[in-house]
């Protein structure tokens, strides 16, 4: 476990090596078993379906598909992400899938556990949405994030790039698995910080992908790398803060005061990123929030 701090001393990531294990786990549990039937479904799902990506998009040259909550690029509310007949399929399997489950799960308790203010503030995001429309639902019941995204590689080789319609102050996680050399390729580069960093099967990071410009480093030849991510759309945030409405219902001026209200200044987001020595303070008032929290 790694953390990187900014000049004020706020977790703005965190890398995760591959999780601990739990000796009592049957083997097929563990997670090595589980990255391993990950990439063999993720592989086959990419066979299947090669001809109906998208490859060649601003990010690099791979197969992905997104899934979940979605608002912005045309879209007049927030809704489900619109998907073709098969990729909705293939987005039903991805979250039935017992093992992406757990993996999803594990995203979510690495940002509870690093970043527990932004964590609350989309929980509790989530659940004004939730009582505004039940069917705005997150696509994985043990995570709060609002959205996936599988990238099917088979190389899944970012150009430099920010995630510019991800809400800024939620870190994305990132989990990478499939069969290649870490040592060799599949590097994560963090461009303006002047960082790379090794990226291994099944290690996790989460970093602002709005906020931190990003890339990584393709791998050898017959390798392949896949991804899954999880992120928050920034139209989910507006929406919320305007009241389920679309911000064209308003002027700059009412924006600007609700913006206040909800809290989504730029410098209350960054507030969002916990100063490292005041990690279990911020810990124990999202604890409190939950125990004080309706069930
Ligand atoms: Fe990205």
């Amino acid at each position: 476990m790694h953390l990187v701090l900014n000049d004020e001393e706020r977790i703005i990531m965190v890398l995760v090596g591959n999780p601990t294990e739990d000796d009592r786990r049957p083997p097929e549990q563990q997670w090595q078993a589980i990255f391993q039937r990950l990439s063999k479904k993720v592989e086959a799902e990419r066979c299947e379906h090669v001809a109906t990506f998208d490859t060649r998009h601003r990010r690099g040259v791979y197969s992905v598909l997104s899934f979940g909550l979605s608002y912005g690029g045309g879209q007049v509310k927030l809704q489900a992400l619109r998907l073709s007949a098969t990729h909705h399929r293939v987005a039903e399997r991805l979250k039935s899938d017992k093992d992406l489950q757990r993996v999803a799960g594990f995203q979510s308790e690495i940002l509870a556990s690093y970043f527990p203010l932004a964590y609350q503030h989309l929980r509790t995001a989530m659940r004004k949405l939730q009582a505004h429309d039940p069917s705005f639902v997150a696509p994985f019941s043990h995570s709060v994030y609002a959205a996936g995204a599988m990238n099917f590689g088979p190389k899944t080789c970012c150009d430099a790039h920010f995630d510019m319609e991800n809400y800024p102050s939620l870190p994305c996680a990132i989990t990478a698995f499939g069969n290649f050399n870490p040592n060799k390729g599949s590097h994560l580069v963090l461009h303006d910080l002047g960082i790379y960093f090794r990226f291994p099967l099944g290690a996790t990071v989460l970093l602002s992908l709005a906020g931190i410009r990003h890339g990584n480093t393709t791998i050898q030849p017959g390798e392949k790398q896949y991804s899954f991510t999880q992120f928050c759309p920034g139209g989910l945030m507006r929406w919320v803060a305007y009241s389920c409405c679309p911000a064209k219902d308003f002027s700059i001026c009412q924006c600007a005061q609700m913006d206040a209200e909800a809290k989504e200044g730029w410098k209350q987001q960054l507030g969002q990123f916990s100063k490292v020595w005041d990690l279990d303070e911020d810990r124990a008032w999202v604890r409190e929030q939950e125990h004080l929290e309706p069930i």
